[in-house]
């Protein structure tokens, strides 16, 4: 099945009001794109993308949302319905950052798939294993753990998802999954999908970690890579646009 090519720039906790507008203004210089792209800045610059994108084919999305639904008295916390007020495409869930610094469980990363989805959102479902997991031979079973508790949040719905493998030795390392390597994952992945959903096909998955200009043909080029999720190079137009076009 043919995929079109997904490319997303993760800002994380980069960015001001003068970056913003200078890095969209920059992007939207150099694009259109092959491939489908989005941004996700942090959240509080989401309504300045909205005006600076609404016209254009880049997308943008959000790093977190809630796993509340609705609103209510959950301080700091900012909903799914929120997000795509502010014509937020997708929203990343499970990143490796927000698993390990934040204690976020498979579970509660599967809610917030569920509510991103059910407000008309993209969830970007992040997955990946540590060093240590890798060490002792442990990745595909992390990664499936990670992917089965959205599975059986979602049921047939997981084929609406994007889902993200970002191993994380590879993330702001310099160290790089080779092609085969992260292939070899993805082809799991989607064996995975392909047992819950009969549209497993339609799901694209991205690889996350080091990214770059250089080695972004090699990984795009495998059959189950279908773009990236990407940090740091995300921050520099010409880079990411670079990425775009591999
Ligand atoms: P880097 O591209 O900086 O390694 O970050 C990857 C990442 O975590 C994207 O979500």
């Amino acid at each position: 099945m043919q995929r079109k090519k997904l490319v997303v720039g993760n800002w994380k906790m980069n960015g001001s009001k003068a970056l913003v507008q200078s890095l969209v203004q920059e992007l939207l210089a150099l694009g259109p794109w092959p491939s489908d792209i989005a941004i996700c800045p942090p959240a509080i610059y989401l309504g300045q993308c909205e005006q600076m994108l609404a016209q254009s084919d880049l997308a943008w999305g959000a790093q977190d949302v809630s796993a509340r639904e609705g609103s209510g008295a959950f301080t700091g916390e900012l909903s799914a319905n929120m997000l795509k007020e502010f014509g937020c495409r997708y929203v990343i869930v499970g990143h490796s950052e927000r698993r390990s610094y934040h204690g976020e469980s498979d579970q509660l990363v599967a809610a917030k798939a569920l509510v991103a989805l059910a407000q008309g959102l993209v969830p970007i479902v992040c997955v990946g294993e540590t060093r240590a997991e890798r060490e002792a031979g442990q990745t595909q079973a992390v990664v499936e753990r990670q992917l089965g508790a959205v599975i059986d949040a979602l049921g047939q719905r997981i084929s609406e998802v994007v889902v993200a493998y970002e191993p994380v030795w590879a993330i702001g390392t310099g160290l790089t999954a080779s092609p085969e390597e992260a292939q070899a994952v993805h082809a799991k992945l989607r064996s995975q999908l392909q047992a819950a959903s009969v549209a497993a096909g339609q799901v694209r998955i991205l690889y996350g970690g080091s990214v770059k200009a250089e080695n972004a043909t090699e990984l795009f080029a495998q059959a189950d890579i279908d773009g990236g999720l990407i940090g740091g190079a995300a921050l520099k137009a010409k880079d990411f646009d670079a990425i775009c076009r591999a």
